[in-house]
């Protein structure tokens, strides 16, 4: 049997990058913790930034009313402001300082009882530090278009990202078939190569470039030439941002300063269209997808999977399961301990199946 605890009133915050379905698990979980639990809830707003500033509103039914389609969060959020490392002036300098109490002092004076805190691998990092060493009671909730976190099979709003990537793919297929051209897609995904791979084979692409497979300009050459001389005169090339010439390293975009997770990746598809022109004489034309995949109205699949985890997150807090994070475990949504999230970064298998699926068909990985 469950334990109960005495929880009245929880807190919730969106943390890091948005991505679509942070509204939909905003929702849910306002929705059960009212109507099954009788609790009231409290919103931080732009993630850990109201939490040390102590900008909170009240999260009621009617706030959450339409909010299921609507991609972001009605929350706001941020991936700069780490309590433990928290930007404040001195001076006229920027000096990084630990300002957690002001967390706690928040917490109280807001009768908190439980925060159910939703972001990505910097955020569950946050929310950890604050149970382990405050035994604050949290629950994380794994959001990220990268899929890329530890001990869940998927976080919501990869699907989102996935199905704006296979749309690009098709949509750069038609016309690179009408021009004879090499198209070059770049997709977001940070050091996992989960949406290029998912969206290169549902777009049916002939390259897909993923950051767990160093690869050479030569074969991804080899492989638009083997279609040329087949008679296929265009080819698609998906990129993930972080992919990496063998013996190289991801191409950085920027540096941002304050970030939970400062580096920015990007410019590879460039370098990939820019050297595939030049080796193999064929007309390419490069694509930055970017931002568009974080945007926009949830997929269903992703409506639910927030749906099941916003449930699930205020249930578990009920049931005093803190520390934990919520994961599928099909059939059910079950946790684990958020250590075990945070401790590493999920990737590719290299032995998975659709890999080998995708080799089979003839999809080039350039190695
Ligand atoms: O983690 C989500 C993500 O969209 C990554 O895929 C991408 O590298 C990064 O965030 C972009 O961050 P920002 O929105 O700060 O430019």
């Amino acid at each position: 049997m469950p334990r109960r605890v005495n929880i009245k009133r929880i807190g919730i915050l969106t943390g890091g990058g948005d991505a679509p379905g942070l509204n939909a698990v905003i929702r849910a979980a306002v929705k059960v913790a009212v109507r099954e639990f009788g609790l009231s809830v409290i919103g931080f707003e732009d993630g850990f930034g109201g939490l040390i500033e102590g900008r909170v509103r009240r999260l009621t039914e009617r706030d959450v009313i339409g909010i299921l389609p609507r991609g972001g969060t009605i929350l706001g959020t941020t991936n700069r402001d780490n309590p433990f490392h928290y930007a404040v002036k001195e001076n006229g300098k920027i000096v990084y300082k630990d300002v957690s109490d002001r967390v706690l002092a928040n917490i109280a004076a807001h009768n908190i009882d439980g925060m159910v805190i939703i972001g990505g691998d910097g955020s569950l990092k946050i929310a950890n530090e604050l149970w382990k060493r405050f035994s604050l009671p949290v629950i994380g909730v794994p959001k990220t278009i990268d899929n890329d976190i530890a001990a869940t099979d998927q976080t919501f709003g990869f699907d989102t990202a996935l199905t704006t990537a296979t749309e690009a793919i098709d949509k750069l297929h038609t016309t690179a078939e009408s021009h004879n051209r090499v198209m070059v897609l770049e997709v977001m995904g940070r050091y996992a190569g989960w949406i290029a791979l998912h969206a290169g084979v549902a777009g049916g692409a002939d390259v897909i470039l993923i950051p767990e497979i160093p690869f050479t300009i030569e074969k991804v050459c080899d492989k638009v030439v083997e279609r040329q001389k087949a008679g296929k005169k265009f080819s698609i090339i998906v990129v993930a941002e972080g992919a990496a010439p063998a013996g190289g390293q991801p191409v950085v975009k920027k540096v941002v300063e304050g970030s939970f997770e400062p580096i920015r990746l990007g410019g590879v598809g460039h370098l990939v269209g820019e050297q595939v022109e030049k080796e193999t004489g064929m007309e390419t034309r490069v694509t930055v997808l970017g931002h568009l995949q974080r945007g926009g109205s949830p997929t269903p699949f992703d409506r639910i999977l927030a749906t099941r985890f916003g449930a699930a997150a205020v249930n578990f807090l009920m049931e005093g399961r803190y520390g934990e994070m919520v994961c599928p475990r099909t059939p059910d949504i079950g946790s684990v301990p958020l250590a075990e999230a945070v401790g590493a970064m999920r990737r590719v298998a290299l032995g998975s199946d659709l890999l080998r699926a995708a080799r089979q068909m003839g999809i080039s990985f350039g190695d």
